[in-house]
């Protein structure tokens, strides 16, 4: 495939406006960014080179229907993916959630798509700094990073701009080595 493929999830729709920003940050390169409660594990595993996006809802889990999103997500889609060989398939992760409010499981469920990618053999690319956040506890913090851009557009939305284009700025050419033709 010679695009990058851009799959998330959400509620209440933030996830899926920081998937179009990151797209139209990447140009011709990115596929136009598809929710997961529309997908098959097809149309995902086609890529090469992928963009995934959760929120943080409920507790060490991913969102879904048990987290009260009325639509399905990950939780839903996720079933379909396990046991999947990504060998040979480099992932870039990010996380929506809010420090503010949730400071002592922030963007908790990204660490799922992590341990998803970890399993399947992939290269996972855009660990992030924690510098700037203010947090107490992360289950997605590993070896002292995020492991993906952690983005809160409810306690600092003022940072989102600026974080996102030096996150792309990072993973783009790891992503676009993978791209054929
Ligand atoms: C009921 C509820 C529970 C939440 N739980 C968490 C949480 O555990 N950790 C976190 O970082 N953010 C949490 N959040 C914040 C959301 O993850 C955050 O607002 C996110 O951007 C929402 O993304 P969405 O608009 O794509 O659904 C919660 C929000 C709500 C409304």
């Amino acid at each position: 495939m010679n695009k990058i493929g851009i799959f998330f999830g959400t509620d209440s729709g933030t996830t899926r406006l920081m998937a179009k920003k990151m797209a139209k940050l990447l140009g011709d390169a990115a596929a136009k960014p598809v929710n997961v409660n529309r997908s098959t594990a097809e149309d995902l595993l086609q890529y090469d080179a992928l963009i995934l996006g959760t929120p943080s809802y409920g507790v060490n889990q991913l969102p879904g229907k048990s987290t009260k999103v009325e639509d399905g997500c990950w939780e839903e889609f996720m079933p379909q993916l396990q046991g999947a060989d990504l060998s040979g398939k480099t992932i870039a992760l990010y996380g929506t959630g809010d420090q503010e409010k949730y400071p002592d499981r922030f963007a908790h469920s990204l660490i799922h798509l992590y341990d998803w990618c970890m399993a399947g053999g992939a290269e996972v690319v855009g660990q992030w700094a924690t510098d700037g956040y203010e947090f107490e506890h992360s289950p997605s913090v590993v070896d002292g990073k995020f492991v993906g851009l952690v983005l809160d557009e409810r306690s600092q939305s003022g940072l989102t701009g600026e974080r996102l284009a030096a996150w792309i700025a990072l993973v783009k050419p790891a992503l676009q080595a993978k791209l054929t033709g």
